[in-house]
């Protein structure tokens, strides 16, 4: 679904021809209106705009805050039982937002961003290693952005942590890579920001919803004194299920980390804030 006419037809064809060769027989359709969408069980919320290089994700707020105000209300309208799952950035501040216009529980609206976090983390680790991707396990929380927290201790190697395998001057560079990682990918094609990784890492959590996996995914998720954070969204490890979330996760931090989380929490409270502010004057 997309404002653009043709748009999203042209996309649905596109991919759907590639089912003979792909074989697989899920019909696909595109349209400009939400009636199409009604009745989802499970809603991906990537409208609104994408950086451009130099711009933070965080330049991106006020733009995508009225885009996804409208979205979201269309969503409920339409699909009153779905789970969403927000892409569009700055995602923390995006998913609370549609928890708060949809008013559904927090186990039903959470966003996209660990998982590609870790995914870059992990891609790093491997090249560097020339390990398998199969073998590297790597755990990201935190803002999708800048404040990410990137947790070189539980990261691992077939079990063993990388700060027993890396340097630390080679971890940091490793980290750096990955906090800038989008930023890399913009600069690089000018024009778009990142698609592929980012639609492998959604569809790994639409599969673990739809096929009721339990799976242990990090995910933006809308804390209630978790992690001692509280009314904020940031990416922690959360159980995915037929439910949404089906728990929340609260891995073991030292008291470094910790204050990196909480920090990395206050920058999306920030966020909050001026959505609230731009609300309260509108
Ligand atoms: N969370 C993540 O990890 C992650 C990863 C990649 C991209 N993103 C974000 O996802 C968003 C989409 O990225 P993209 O590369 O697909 O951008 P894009 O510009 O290619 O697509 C966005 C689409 O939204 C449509 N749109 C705008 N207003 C709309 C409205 N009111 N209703 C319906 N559709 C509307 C536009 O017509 C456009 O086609 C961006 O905000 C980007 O930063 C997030």
């Amino acid at each position: 679904m997309d404002i653009i006419e043709g748009l999203p037809q042209g996309r649905a064809l596109d991919i759907l021809e590639s089912a003979p060769i792909l074989r697989f027989n899920s019909h696909l359709v595109g349209t400009n209106n939400y009636q199409e969408t009604a009745n989802s069980d499970v809603v991906i919320i990537t409208s609104g705009s994408s950086r451009k290089p130099g711009m933070t994700r965080d330049e991106l707020l006020l733009t995508n805050m009225s885009i996804i105000t409208e979205v979201t209300h269309n969503v409920v309208n339409y699909s009153p039982n779905c789970i969403i799952i927000m892409v569009t950035n700055p995602v923390d501040a995006m998913t609370y937002l549609a928890i708060h216009i949809s008013q559904f529980p927090r186990n039903r609206v959470f966003g996209l961003s660990g998982v590609l976090d870790g995914a870059r983390f992990s891609t790093f680790i491997t090249a560097e290693l020339k390990a398998s991707v199969e073998d590297v396990f790597a755990c990201v929380l935190g803002q999708h952005g800048e404040n990410m927290v990137v947790i070189p201790r539980l990261s691992t190697v077939k079990g063993k942590p990388i700060t027993e395998i890396l340097s630390p001057e080679t971890i940091d560079k490793l980290v750096e890579r990955t906090i800038k990682g989008g930023a890399e990918i913009t600069n690089l094609l000018k024009t778009s920001s990142a698609l592929y990784a980012p639609s492998a890492a959604v569809a790994q959590m639409v599969e673990a919803i739809i096929l009721d996996k339990k799976e242990a995914l990090p995910c933006a998720t809308y804390l209630q004194g978790e992690y001692g954070i509280k009314d904020t969204v940031i990416s922690v490890p959360v159980k995915l299920g037929k439910n949404g979330i089906e728990q929340i996760i609260e891995l073991e931090l030292t008291a470094e980390e910790k204050a990196q989380l909480a920090k990395s929490a206050g920058a999306v409270r920030e966020l909050i804030n001026t959505m609230q502010v731009t609300r309260g004057n509108q």
